[in-house]
């Protein structure tokens, strides 16, 4: 939390702008109602007991710097009268809308930051696989039932390549180049013909995560996802459900408390308060032989999200159509980072 407001702060100070309507845009987002500012003294009694001090006083200076920099920039919005005081002819004469960041690529990149600060590095892999990486060697066999969860997009002339149903095939690929102890997550598109309901796409982004060392446990597992859980949605609490997937034995699914206060709420958690947000477990033996790591030496953990759903979560975005629309109107609403 204490990050965040550190680096609107920074936002806010190197924030400068000539253009009456931009100031006013920046003015609204911080000093607004509903503005970064009333949200964070909002949140402000969520904070445990022993950070308040800290998070309060980081917060006022935040509030100062807000209401400095409106002062500045307004008084010299006087001085020029509301114009820009370069004096270019060749200037258009119409504001020019700067881009900014996809909100997936906001939370990818946040995401990535929070596991970098403990050790992780990035992995990629190709989005045209083979059966081996995608399925196989994730103890996923030819024929196994388990296949029909991610109905999978095969090219037609070769059935053993396919565009990659999830980012686990990245965890193959790694862990054949890479001996433990092995720290890696992936970020990438992946593709499931599902498009046979408003809220399913074929084309997904999601982030996997691997770990792989001598000794490592189950609640090694639960605390890192712990500290990413708090690192990304601060104050919150998580769940381990158990579950099934062919390639980690024990296996779970990690659920988020999100409430039950309004009548969308009721209908986003089907009624009880909790949403899924990724899949994990203990890597299963098996997978560990079929990449070449030896499972009687080492053991590990690896988990799995979607990047939408979280970024759904963060942003309250109700339907995952609005990612891949490219409505300026939308996009524009998500500036800065995480
Ligand atoms: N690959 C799974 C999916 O796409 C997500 C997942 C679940 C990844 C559990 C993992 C894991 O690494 O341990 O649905």
């Amino acid at each position: 939390m204490i990050e965040r407001v550190k680096k609107y702060l920074e936002e806010v100070n190197s924030f400068s702008s000539t253009d009456a309507l931009t100031i006013e845009e920046f003015r609204v987002s911080y000093s607004g109602k509903k503005g970064i500012l009333n949200t964070l003294f909002a949140a402000f009694r969520e904070v445990p007991i022993e950070q308040k001090k800290a998070f309060g006083q980081e917060l006022n200076i935040l509030k100062n710097a807000v209401s400095e920099k409106i002062k500045e920039l307004q008084s010299k919005l006087k001085s020029t009268g509301g114009k820009s005081s370069i004096s270019d002819p060749t200037r258009t004469p119409f504001p020019i809308q700067t881009g900014n960041r996809h909100p997936l690529s906001i939370v990818k990149n946040r995401i990535i930051d929070i596991f970098s600060q403990i050790g992780f590095t990035i992995s990629e892999g190709p989005e045209i696989e083979d059966d081996w990486h995608n399925f196989t060697a994730l103890n996923l066999p030819e024929h196994h039932p388990a296949r029909d969860m991610q109905d999978t997009f095969f090219i037609q002339t070769d059935p053993d390549i396919l565009l990659r149903t999830h980012t686990s095939s990245v965890q193959v690929r790694y862990m054949e180049k890479n001996q433990p102890p092995i720290r890696t997550i992936s970020p990438g598109r992946v593709f499931r013909n599902e498009a046979i309901s408003s809220r399913s796409h074929c084309i997904f982004h999601q982030i996997e995560g691997l770990y792989i060392a001598k000794d490592v446990s189950f609640s090694d597992l639960k605390q890192t996802l712990k500290y990413f859980t708090e690192s990304l949605f601060g104050n919150s609490k998580i769940r381990l459900r158990p579950s099934y997937f062919p390639f980690t034995e024990p296996s779970a699914e990690v659920d988020i408390y999100w409430g039950l206060e309004t009548e969308v709420d009721y209908r986003i958690t089907k009624g009880t308060g909790w949403l899924e947000i990724m899949g994990c477990g203990m890597v299963d033996p098996n997978v560990l032989k079929n990449c070449g790591i030896d499972p009687d030496e080492y053991s590990g953990f690896a988990f799995g999200m979607g990047i939408e759903r979280i970024a759904m979560l963060i942003y309250q975005i109700s339907d995952i159509r609005l990612f891949f629309e490219n409505d300026v109107r939308f996009l524009k609403q998500f500036k800065g980072t995480l």
